[in-house]
């Protein structure tokens, strides 16, 4: 049984399709939510789906204390669904090439730092871009910048709104997540 955390710190629709895709598995167990935000919408979905979750403060987050507790319940796979802290080194550590990321566009653009949810989709609409997607990828001790795993893409017409761009992207997420989980699991 291959067990997972999912760290999130805002609504947690993509958090909750991968519960839904995992229930009926023989293999992966959804295990332990996680959120830096005490009012972030994940708390209650968590409550809803019946998955454990544990609010945790910067401090928390910086010291042993959260990795320590991902050990404690044998995780073998973080997953970031809309997480907004930066991965500390020792959290990158204790999970080498374990910890994934969904991004809402085709990194290397409009990522990094400060790049997420609605600036990401306004950089799209104010650089005129045709197209945008999301980005999977393995995180490291940087933003958005570990190894690619996948990528999706949709067109951007110059009547898009922002959230519209958020709109085609979040399908894409609750779409393509789950299986790439899945099969990076599988394969490693
Ligand atoms: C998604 O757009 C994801 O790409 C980004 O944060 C958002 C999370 O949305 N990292 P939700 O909380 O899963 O609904």
């Amino acid at each position: 049984m291959k067990n997972l955390a999912i760290f999130a710190s805002g609504s947690g629709s993509n958090a909750e399709r991968i519960v839904e895709y995992f229930q009926n598995s023989a293999t992966v167990n959804i295990k332990l939510f996680l959120t830096n935000n005490p009012e972030a919408g994940v708390i209650e979905r968590a409550k809803r789906l019946e998955i454990s979750i544990r609010v945790f403060d910067r401090q928390e987050f910086k010291s042993e204390t959260i990795v320590d507790l991902l050990k404690e319940n044998e995780i073998d796979w973080v997953i970031l669904a809309g997480f907004l802290w930066l991965i500390p080194k020792n959290l990158v550590a204790a999970f080498p090439n374990k910890i994934v990321n969904i991004h809402p566009a085709l990194l290397p653009k409009f990522g990094g730092k400060g790049m997420y949810g609605h600036f990401v989709h306004e950089a799209v609409i104010a650089n005129k871009e045709t197209e945008s997607g999301i980005t999977i990828h393995l995180v490291n001790e940087h933003y958005d910048e570990g190894a690619i795993i996948f990528q999706a893409s949709f067109p951007v017409s110059s009547e898009d709104t922002p959230e519209d761009v958020a709109r085609k992207g979040q399908v894409l997420e609750h779409e393509h997540f789950p299986r790439i989980i899945e099969q990076l699991i599988t394969v490693k």
